[in-house]
């Protein structure tokens, strides 16, 4: 059987929407065929203020929604009949963003008379390497599998006990590993988002690194706190007096290799402490090369599989909305019962 899947996702900042078609056979992950994906990114508007505005960024996701949607049209033909279910984050996110997926979702399910998936966005991050399209052998998948999720707004470890099954081991108590990124790219004035400047200044040190802290790596749970790590780079960058430049490179790397560091460390004691076979990743962060490179060295060294989304997929998309829509064994939901939260649990 074949199910196509409309894919909507308004959460944060880039305006997502995607058709993907589902062979449901009865391989462990179905075959996934992405027919089109369209993401209109707002990063530039928001760069000037440093992070994301909610209100400008409900503004343009309503600007942009439509002429995703257009395009998805002129792309595939006769849309409107081929769509079975219509997936759309609900959450977690910024509300006013959210509302216009949501609203639009609802439209959509009312107009053309299509049941609705409602998709957390962190289950939509959990699959992203589904995405991929190889096909993953069945030692690949072992449940429970540990999940590894680092986004802007999110640091999570969770085990997986099976699809739609989870059990969330940490998380941040502050700010998320990517939200670092910004704010850390912020106190260097390079800009926003933080993550891919920082990477690339990051790639030009050949200095030794600045000693920052590894935060909550000796204590026994396994939540993250990267605030601290944050007010330690600025408290180090007080210090330097000398060239201005070659500390900025100096301290992406430093900021960048201790938070890859308290990744890997939490990481690394959860694949042990739970005998995990399967490694899941997804979010923002995850694009990041050398976080990457230190995953599959750990992936090797405890001999896990390690599933890692494409680059392309790491950021938001509506494509991992779709899949998660599928995977996460929802039940559809009509259009007078869907509604957006701010806050929602990935249980949820
Ligand atoms: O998953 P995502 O697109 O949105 C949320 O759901 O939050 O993640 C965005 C985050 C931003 O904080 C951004 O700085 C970070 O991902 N990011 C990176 C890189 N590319 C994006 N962090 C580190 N290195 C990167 N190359
Ligand atoms: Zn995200």
């Amino acid at each position: 059987m074949t199910i196509k899947i409309l894919g909507i996702e308004t959460s944060c900042d880039e305006t997502a929407l995607a058709l993907v078609n589902i062979e449901t056979n009865k391989k462990l992950i179905p075959e996934i065929n992405i027919l089109s994906d369209k993401i209109a990114s707002q990063v530039e508007l928001h760069a000037s203020y440093g992070g994301v505005v909610p209100s400008l960024a409900a503004r343009e996701h309503v600007k942009n929604i439509d002429i995703l949607f257009k395009e998805i049209k002129k792309e595939v033909p006769g849309l409107e009949d081929k769509i079975d279910h219509i997936a759309i984050t609900v959450g977690p996110g910024l509300m006013p963003a959210l509302l216009v997926g949501v609203n639009f979702a609802k439209a959509l399910s009312y107009k053309f008379q299509k049941p609705l998936l409602a998709v957390n966005h962190l289950e939509g991050h959990l699959f992203s390497s589904f995405l991929n399209n190889a096909s993953l052998k069945k030692e690949e998948l072992i449940f429970p599998a540990l999940g590894l999720i680092v986004s802007g707004g999110h640091t999570e470890l969770v085990l997986v006990h099976n699809f739609g099954n989870y059990e969330i081991i940490g998380e941040t108590l502050d700010d998320a590993a990517g939200e670092a990124f910004d704010k850390v790219a912020r106190l260097l004035d390079l800009g926003y988002p933080g993550g891919p400047v920082i990477e690339k200044f990051a790639l030009r040190n050949s200095q030794p690194l600045i000693d920052l802290p590894r935060p909550m790596t000796k204590v026994d749970n396994y939540n993250f706190s990267f605030a601290g790590l944050k007010t330690a780079v600025l408290y180090k960058l007080a210090n330097f007096k000398k060239d201005k430049k070659l500390v900025k490179i100096n301290m992406a790397a430093s900021f960048q290799k201790a938070t890859i560091d308290t990744i890997i460390i939490k990481t690394k004691k959860a694949l042990q402490e739970f005998n995990i076979k399967t490694l899941l990743t997804g979010g923002g962060v995850l694009a990041n090369q050398a976080l990457r490179d230190d995953l599959q060295e750990l992936a090797q060294q405890e001999n896990v599989s390690l599933l890692m989304p494409k680059k392309a997929f790491c950021g938001d998309n509506a494509s991992m909305i779709a899949l998660a829509g599928y995977l996460g064994k929802k039940q559809t939901t009509s259009w007078q019962n869907l509604t957006a939260y701010a806050n929602l649990d990935l249980r949820k």
